[in-house]
């Protein structure tokens, strides 16, 4: 698998999602005018993965301010202000902000050398501990999954939406290792196609038995019971256990609920937004119409239609099973359980197998 993003200490090297599986190809982002922008243009896409793309966002301005002898408190404080404005919903973004922002304050009067050091460090950081993340959801989720999975997933929360390794394609991931998984059912996911292009991508590469369904055909193969299990991603996971993650994620909740299958959400603690009572009060991304009219370029609907293009959507906890996370696994009551997983340790430097 290519890396998603690296950053050599003067860029910040995306792989140019928007282009996959068709071409394998970086973009370059030396400022965090440019990091926004690619994050905004879904170059990198995938709340952790936008998180710490974001993080590298901050120490390129700290890099820019060293090279340009500008005042360092000024550019940050303009970096988080672009940085923050790219994308509304994930909360990995503003979690990652709230991190270096966190460093640079601990470095009172620091120098831009100084800063540009740490919020790197910082961001590296970031970017490994994600990784450690993914792999012990991985663990905790893989347990969950009968043997024989047959198991339904949406959008891309894999390698290619994190640092590395995955959420829910994570999960996936540790259950193929151990033997569990018969198939994998990848939504196209409308309209952006994140499943077709990115999932299958990544399943394909892994050599993980895949089937490709268009979103309208889940329910048909629910019915049919050739899925028995569904793993989602999450961009935004509030206190009363309501998940905000790409639109279509409550059809199918709602799905899955009907011919009682069970419904996981894996996502790290830095996609909680315990602050946030309920997934009413979450700003969903409306995007651009195109992406509606359009398919793969070629015009699909009339000029002069209204069109709605919401990016995500608010799946209520009560349709969901359990939700993953790197220190272990929330059930009902939900509001207590996320708080308790919250509160305990997590070492990132320890194997999964053995924590
Ligand atoms: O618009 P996107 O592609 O950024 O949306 C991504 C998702 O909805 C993912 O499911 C979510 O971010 C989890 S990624 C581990």
């Amino acid at each position: 698998m290519p890396e998603t993003l690296t950053f050599d200490g003067d860029a910040l090297h995306l792989l140019d999602q928007r282009a996959l599986p068709v071409d394998v190809r970086y973009e370059v982002c030396r400022t965090p005018e440019e990091t926004a922008r690619a994050i905004k243009s879904l170059v990198v896409r995938g709340a952790p993965a936008i998180g710490v793309a974001a993080a590298y966002g901050v120490a390129l301005a700290a890099r820019r301010a060293m090279e340009s002898g500008a005042a360092i408190d000024l550019a940050l404080t303009d970096a988080h202000r672009i940085l923050a404005a790219s994308r509304p919903t994930a909360v990995n973004l503003f979690w990652a902000l709230d991190q270096m922002r966190r460093v640079q304050r601990s470095l009172p009067g620091a120098s831009s050398e100084t800063l540009f050091d740490a919020l790197a460090a910082e961001a590296r950081k970031l970017q490994s501990d994600d990784v450690a993340s993914c792999r012990s959801m991985g663990e905790f989720g893989a347990s969950l999954f009968p043997a024989g999975a047959r198991v339904l997933t949406h959008c891309n929360a894999g390698a290619l939406a994190t640092a590395g390794y995955g959420t829910a394609l994570g999960v996936i991931r540790s259950a193929h290792r151990q033997g569990k998984i018969d198939r994998v059912f990848a939504d196209e996911t409308r309209p952006v196609l994140q499943g077709a292009r990115l999932t299958a991508w990544e399943l394909v590469n892994d050599q993980i038995p895949t089937t490709l369904i268009t979103d309208s055909m889940a329910g048909f193969l629910m019915s049919r019971g050739e899925i028995n299990c569904v793993v989602v991603g999450a961009d935004r996971i509030v206190a009363n256990g309501d998940v905000i993650n790409k639109i279509g994620t409550y059809s199918l909740a709602v799905l899955a609920r009907e011919h009682r299958i069970p419904f996981y959400v894996a996502a790290p603690r830095s996609t909680f937004d315990l602050a946030t009572p309920t997934g009413k009060d979450v700003t969903i991304e409306e995007r651009d119409p195109m992406e509606v009219l359009e398919f793969g370029g070629i015009r699909v609907a009339p000029v002069g239609v209204d069109v709605r293009n919401p990016a995500f959507d608010v799946t209520p906890f009560a349709l969901v099973t359990a939700i993953i996370c790197e220190t272990g696994v929330a059930q009902a009551p939900i509001a207590e359980a996320l708080i308790r997983l919250v509160a305990l340790p997590f070492d990132p430097a320890l194997d999964p197998a053995v924590r």
